[in-house]
């Protein structure tokens, strides 16, 4: 699309998300509207959405059941006051959203952005050690190429390295391990480099004192690393290592969460409940920001009683469980339950992923990864040397646009995640876009 000199001067008057502006402008989207799977430029051009805004639309754009839910809310009340009263609809959401959480999650504190539920789990998780008689464990394990938020905690417990490296140093107390694609060429098999990776956790934990470590926190897919997919066991050895050492277990489901799996969170995909679960993203539909944490509810009943320090979460924010969004929450949970959209995102990720997997024919294609509708396939300059090929990525963000596709791209891999209104024949449109795209990218870098 060409930008207008006024467009262009606005643009040079704000900052976009990790990205500068001259390069927006050399491949700009501009967008207008948006309807189910579609996205409109202001020139009219029409985009397929391959990821929900991003990993954000999970019934499809302007979804009418969310929009009537807003209509009602927003024709009763907007705002209620967190400081001292609460929505009704607002204890609804709770009630409903704790309804559909794995295991005993139960207790909910809502938010309006992702950032904001990962900040406040780390809190609880101090806040919980401090007023149990354990004040000393104060430190958070989290991965390398991990993303938690763009805020100063979310960011410290990241492992994005230029996302982070400009603001060091980081807050103290924040540790990093490798995730198990980091081993995968040192050991035989996927499923050693995963058991390896989760017994470095506990090293670390160990080599610390387990009396001075709070948490350790993982998305159970991690996109910023390229949708790094570990195993069950995985999993299974995080869940053993922290009750045995008595450390929370805090599953970042930002991404993953919201019926994206095959389930509602990647937690119930895995079999493994995390003591703490942080949503966001695909519960608000991309109507209105809402986000959430939810934890077990035996930690929770450490913050109740009469009002003294200890017997609250001493946290809060202005738009926590805000009425309207509250009221999104609802309207999204209902209609994924009552569609039982869990299992269509299983059947279509099965589908979606025989499609992405003869991609391989291009043979630029490593590997497809993900589970359900959240799929990833890396990128690589050819099979056998597998070496990365980020100017493919580069290239494959000018294609897209060009053919109506927008993706999640990194260069050396992109991410998809339609939503769960598409059918086999509306993804069967979007994997011809992305191979059209990848083909045409693959030329572009080869000359
Ligand atoms: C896994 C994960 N955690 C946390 C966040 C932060 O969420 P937000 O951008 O809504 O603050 C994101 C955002 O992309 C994310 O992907």
């Amino acid at each position: 699309m060409q930008l207008t000199a006024e467009e262009i001067s606005v643009l040079h008057r704000t900052f976009l998300d990790y990205r500068s502006t001259e390069d927006f402008i050399r491949n700009p989207l501009v967008l207008k509207r948006a309807e189910g799977l579609y996205y409109w430029d202001t020139e009219g051009k029409r985009y397929f959405d391959a990821i929900g805004g991003v990993f954000v639309a999970t019934l499809g754009h302007g979804h009418p059941r969310v929009l009537s839910a807003m209509r009602e809310q927003m024709g009763l009340m907007t705002f209620a006051p967190p400081l001292h009263g609460i929505a009704d609809v607002t204890l609804k959401f709770v009630e409903k959203l704790g309804s559909v959480c794995p295991g005993n999650l139960k207790y909910v504190k809502p938010f309006s952005g992702g950032s904001e539920a990962v900040e406040s789990a780390l809190k609880f998780a101090r806040q919980y050690f401090k007023q149990t008689g354990h004040p000393g464990k104060y430190k958070f394990i989290s991965r390398y190429s991990s993303y938690h938020g763009g805020t100063f905690g979310g960011m410290s417990a990241s492992g994005t390295g230029e996302r982070k490296a400009k603001f060091e140093p980081q807050m103290p107390g924040f540790l990093k391990v490798f995730s198990p694609s980091f081993y995968r060429d040192d050991f035989g098999s996927w499923e050693e480099a995963n058991r390896f990776a989760a017994r470095s956790v506990e090293d670390i934990i160990v080599a610390e004192d387990p009396s001075t470590v709070a948490a350790v926190i993982v998305e159970p897919i991690g996109n910023t690393g390229g949708v790094i997919t570990p195993t069950a066991e995985y999993f299974l050895m995080l869940r053993d290592i922290c009750t045995r050492r008595n450390v929370l277990l805090i599953f970042d489901e930002i991404i993953t969460g919201i019926a994206k799996t095959g389930n509602m969170f990647a937690a119930q995909t895995y079999g493994v409940t995390p003591d703490i679960l942080c949503l966001g993203k695909g519960i608000s539909n991309g109507a209105v920001p809402l986000a959430a944490m939810v934890a077990r509810e035996d930690l929770a009943s450490s913050f109740r009683g009469e009002q003294t320090d200890a017997n609250f979460f001493a946290h809060g924010h202005t738009f926590a469980g805000n009425p309207l969004a509250s009221a999104v929450g609802i309207a999204v949970l209902d209609e994924i339950v009552e569609n039982k959209f869990c299992q269509k995102a299983a059947r279509l990720g099965e589908y979606l992923r025989r499609r992405l997997e003869r991609l391989k024919q291009i043979e630029v294609v490593r590997e497809v990864r993900g589970k359900g509708i959240f799929l990833g396939v890396e990128l690589v300059r050819d099979t056998k040397t597998m070496a990365p090929f980020p100017e493919l990525g580069t290239a494959l963000k000018r294609t897209a646009l060009r053919n109506g596709l927008i993706l999640r791209i990194d260069p050396s891999w992109f991410a998809v995640a339609p939503p769960l209104i598409a059918e086999e024949s509306d993804l069967d449109e979007m994997c011809d876009l992305i191979e059209g795209s990848l083909q045409e990218a693959l030329r572009e870098v080869r000359g």
